[in-house]
């Protein structure tokens, strides 16, 4: 897939640069230095609004939803957040946990029942466990993304946004271009907060036509 990558900084830059973000998640209260790239991602693309009904897919241990907890709860609107993984992990105030495989045969039908509004915004940071087969991780990976893009098709409302974590690699380029095809913007972006070591790279299509 053709994503311009950065080059490499030294490895006392990228200790440095990851004590930053684990120090500063920390000092904030994240559970993870992942907020730090779902806030870069927000900060430059608006993904995040008030009132939003949300779906966190790979949630565990909750930094996303911390953020999306932050940016898009509306008292006044009882919106819905959403958190799903198959770990359990401590409660967010106005998220709802669901400890659950999204690979699950009753999932979408299960979140039709709880989003009878339909969501907004979905984002996924899922990533398989790595079996150390670099191929096999890959694939793992690629299924992750098109389970997220088959339940953002059945759920996301008319205008809704995706956000998905994509490992670049082989078969990247093809899932982009299905994903592509079902939004009127699409983007791919690697936070600074993520490792220039990590494939890792985050896939934003806004608007579901
Ligand atoms: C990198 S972590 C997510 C970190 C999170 N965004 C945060 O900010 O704290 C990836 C998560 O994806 C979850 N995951 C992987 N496969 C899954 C599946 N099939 N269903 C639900 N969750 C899954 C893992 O359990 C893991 O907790």
């Amino acid at each position: 897939m053709k994503f311009k990558k950065k080059k490499i900084k030294s490895r006392w830059h990228q200790y440095r640069l990851k004590d930053v973000f684990f120090n500063e998640a920390k000092k904030l209260g994240y559970r993870s230095r992942s907020a730090f790239k779902l806030l870069e991602i927000n900060k430059k693309f608006r993904i995040l609004k008030k009132g939003q009904n949300a779906l966190d897919i790979g949630a565990s241990p909750g930094g996303w939803s911390q953020i999306l907890s932050q940016k898009v709860f509306s008292n006044e609107k009882k919106n819905k957040i959403i958190s799903v993984d198959l770990k359990d992990f401590q409660p967010i105030d106005n998220v709802l946990n669901i400890k659950k495989n999204i690979y699950d045969d009753d999932f979408i039908l299960l979140l039709k029942k709880y989003f009878s509004e339909g969501i907004d915004v979905i984002v996924s940071d899922a990533a398989p466990s790595t079996t150390g087969n670099k191929f096999v991780d890959h694939i793992k990976n690629i299924e992750l993304c098109e389970k997220s893009f088959e339940i953002a098709k059945n759920l996301l409302n008319k205008g809704g946004i995706l956000v998905i974590k994509i490992f670049d690699g082989k078969e990247a380029e093809r899932v982009c271009n299905l994903i592509k095809k079902k939004f009127l913007q699409f983007n791919l972006y690697k936070p600074k907060s993520s490792k220039s070591e990590s494939k890792e790279i985050y896939i934003i299509a806004k608007f579901l036509k």
